[in-house]
């Protein structure tokens, strides 16, 4: 028998929103399961388009992949005819798992619990006993399998990724980017070529890492390997581009164009990430090539609400944030080069990983703050963050990366879609 709770057992979490707006976040949104459930429903489940992986992983008719978008299993597919499809990985009779295994290659969809069967494209193929046997059971005789596919979403690619969004009405992929399309254009400009994974289980609120790409204030300051060995200062020439929502961010930095003042000087000399008394045995993993022809070493590009692609050098990687419950997240690193890289290339690339990925010289740190920072708020019972960085506005602090211009764009967002 179940005794209801009393109405008062449940400790009581402040519900409102700081008035200040997006220069505060208040605690409890990274811990309640309330807000963690809603966002199931409306941020994963609602308008955005989410990122399901590379096409060069479902490279051939019947290749899969699975995956997720928030805490759904979804299925990644390419049929025969070499058009890719998206769908619930939740089989239409009882829900069951349809596919188990990360990636495979088939010519249908089989469900192992009473074998109803798939196309490539999610649509039923086959029930297990639809008619019965000897004149009993089977299914109704108004049965039809086009009634009972796979539930399919939404998919578009752009240079090589693939989106998928459960939405009919979001505007094309393309357009959701918006400006910040540019930057994905800029370096998958070509065929890719997987190098290989990296899942990382992050002890913390998948908000709290989503903020952090986005925080170009951080990425000279928290990184002593970006400072000292000078792939990314500020005393470099830098940028942030946002997209006319403010959903989506990429910023970038060029090496080997300090510009040093006294004022830069002064902070720099007191930054714990500038030390002058480290040194590599081997400085090998710092010596990139300006692929691009542009000068940048370091762009990252963050797209509204869980996708990353990184340009350190020459380390290419997709991150996929996946919320595992409020207190945990996965992200999924998938490294990648081009199809017609050479084998020094192809060299260079893997060393340069090291440089990100769970134990990566750079993001280790990144994950290690988001567990900090989850272990000192995770009560939700008090407290809010203070985002003035570049002003307290959605347009304040302009291109400069000292800003926390694009976290209180995503704040603002994340906010409309919550209705919070
Ligand atoms: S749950 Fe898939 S066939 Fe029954
Ligand atoms: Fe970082």
């Amino acid at each position: 028998m179940n005794a209801a709770l009393p109405a008062d057992s449940a400790p009581a979490l402040p519900r409102q929103w700081p008035a200040q707006g997006v220069t505060r976040v208040p605690y409890w949104v990274y811990s309640d399961p309330n807000i963690h459930a809603l966002e199931q429903q409306r941020i994963f489940q609602g308008a955005s388009w989410h990122y399901l992986g590379l096409e060069a992983e479902v490279p051939e008719p019947g290749c899969y992949k699975t995956t997720y978008i928030g805490e759904q299993s979804v299925l990644l597919t390419r049929g025969e005819d070499g058009s890719l499809h998206a769908m619930l990985n939740r089989c239409a009779h009882r829900g069951n798992m349809v596919c188990r295994e990360a990636f495979g290659q088939a010519k249908k969809l089989y469900c192992v619990y009473h074998a109803w069967s798939y196309k490539l494209n999610g649509e039923l193929s086959h029930a297990a006993f639809q008619h019965g046997l000897r004149g009993e059971g089977g299914l109704p005789k108004d049965f039809q399998l086009a009634e009972h596919g796979l539930r399919t979403l939404r998919v578009a690619t752009l240079c090589g990724l693939v989106f998928a969004t459960f939405s009919d009405k979001t505007e094309a992929l393309e357009d959701w980017l918006g400006d910040v399309a540019a930057g994905i254009r800029r370096v998958l400009h070509k065929p890719l070529k997987v190098l290989g994974y990296d899942t990382q289980r992050i002890h913390a609120n998948w908000k709290a890492y989503h903020e952090n790409p986005r925080d170009s204030y951080h990425a000279n300051i928290l990184h002593t390997f970006y400072g000292t060995f000078g792939l990314s200062r500020q005393s470099q020439e830098s940028g942030m581009v946002l997209d006319r929502q403010g959903r989506h961010v990429y910023f970038y930095t060029k090496a080997g164009t300090e510009k040093t003042s006294a004022d830069y000087q002064e902070t720099a000399d007191k930054l714990r990430s500038h030390n002058d008394a480290l040194t590599l045995e081997d400085p090998g993993i710092l010596r990139w090539r300006d692929e691009f022809g542009d000068g940048v070493s370091v762009q990252i590009l963050t797209a509204y609400p869980s996708f990353v692609l990184h340009q350190i050098a020459n380390s290419l990687a997709t991150r996929q944030l996946l919320p595992k419950g409020p207190g945990q997240c996965d992200l999924v690193w998938t490294y990648f080069g081009f199809a017609d890289d050479d084998e020094a290339t192809t060299r260079m690339r893997l060393a340069q990983a090291n440089l990100a990925g769970s134990a990566g010289m750079i993001s280790v740190e990144d994950a290690a703050v988001c567990e900090m920072m989850h272990r000192a708020i995770a009560d939700g019972a008090s407290g809010e963050s203070f985002i003035e960085m570049g002003g307290r506005g959605l347009e304040s602090g302009g291109s400069s990366k000292l800003s926390e211009r694009a976290i209180r764009n995503f704040w603002h967002n994340y906010r409309q879609d919550m209705g919070l």
